[in-house]
């Protein structure tokens, strides 16, 4: 923090970047907000297009477009920056690529003098987080990823839809992986303090099999928008302003982010989605729930998955 004032580095400002700043202008979460990419153009002109936006704002941003050197007062640096998925391409396909740019990114953040809080979101999600914290040497609960925030929104989305239900008022989760393997919690599905398990079993109008093809949904997600329109990135971008909150304004929210675990969850020295307190400090805790036999198989084999593919570069 730089003068008192809040002020958070966007690395790469691609769809996700754009529209993360763009949603962070209008909610009026930060009052610096530096936008740092190696597409000069593309990034001076999103600056100069957000700062018309600014008599609309709840509240004044400063915008502009900046350089690595930036990161030094920076209290959050934002990282979306890397290659993203093509149709038919898995989030694990793009480890190699974007390894070697955070490797970079990473770094020249370092080398300015940067000691605040990193969120990560470019994929593959977890095991990039992992490698920013290798990278950068910072304390384990500095390193944020946005792990299955996007995943649990899709999931009390659909839920709230088939329930009739305001998605705000649905608490689920989906943990593990941001990607493929990742599993829902039905054991700690609630509505309004209602279990969903109990709701399906005692309404004939529910069915398990709807609840089966909602996971399904939310876990295909990103395949079947990518296929319509080649990216996803408002979702995400929210999720990451919803985090940046968190972070800023000290919250001790729950969200599922992918943490550091130390022995949580019976896993060691991996970074996976899972709920957490989080404020100013990062994350603060991890929380535990009490998975089912079948929910805590389903966590090891996506933690063994993420471990397999991160072996190579971290042995
Ligand atoms: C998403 O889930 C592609 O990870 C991105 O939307």
């Amino acid at each position: 923090m730089a003068n008192g004032v809040n002020r958070v580095a966007l690395i790469g400002t691609g769809f996700v970047g754009s529209s993360y700043a763009f949603a962070m202008l209008n909610q009026g979460v930060t009052e610096e907000l530096v936008l740092i990419d190696l597409n000069k153009e593309k990034s001076e002109g999103d600056a100069m297009d957000l700062n018309h936006g600014l008599p609309f704002a709840p509240a004044p941003t400063k915008i502009w477009f900046g350089d690595y050197s930036d990161c030094k007062d920076a209290d959050l640096v934002v990282i979306t920056a890397g290659a993203n998925q093509k149709p038919g391409e898995t989030r694990l396909d793009l480890v190699h690529k974007n390894m070697k740019i955070f490797e970079s990114i990473v770094s020249q953040v370092m080398a300015s003098g940067f000691n605040g809080i990193f969120l990560v979101a470019t994929n593959p999600v977890d095991i990039l987080t992992y490698a920013t914290w290798k990278f950068s040497g910072l304390p384990k609960e500095r390193i944020i990823g946005s792990g299955t925030i996007l995943d649990t929104a899709r999931f009390r989305y659909l839920l709230g839809e088939y329930f009739q239900v305001d998605t705000r008022n649905v608490h689920a989760y989906i943990i593990g992986e941001h990607g493929d393997t990742e599993l829902p919690v039905w054991s700690h599905a609630d509505i309004g303090g209602r279990s969903v398990i109990d709701l399906v079993q005692e309404r004939q109008k529910y069915k398990q099999e709807d609840l089966e093809q909602i996971f399904v949904n939310v876990r295909d997600a990103a395949y079947h928008i990518i296929e319509r329109k080649g990216a996803t990135y408002y979702g995400i971008a929210m999720g990451l302003v919803r985090l940046t909150k968190a972070i800023l304004q000290n919250e001790n929210s729950v969200l599922t982010v992918s943490a550091y675990l130390d022995g949580e969850y019976g896993q060691h020295d991996i970074y996976i989605g899972v709920p957490a307190v989080v404020n100013r400090n990062g994350i603060r805790e991890i929380i535990e729930l009490k998975l089912t036999d079948e929910e805590k198989e389903k966590f090891s084999h996506s933690a063994a998955v993420l471990k397999n593919v991160m072996k190579p570069f971290f042995q």
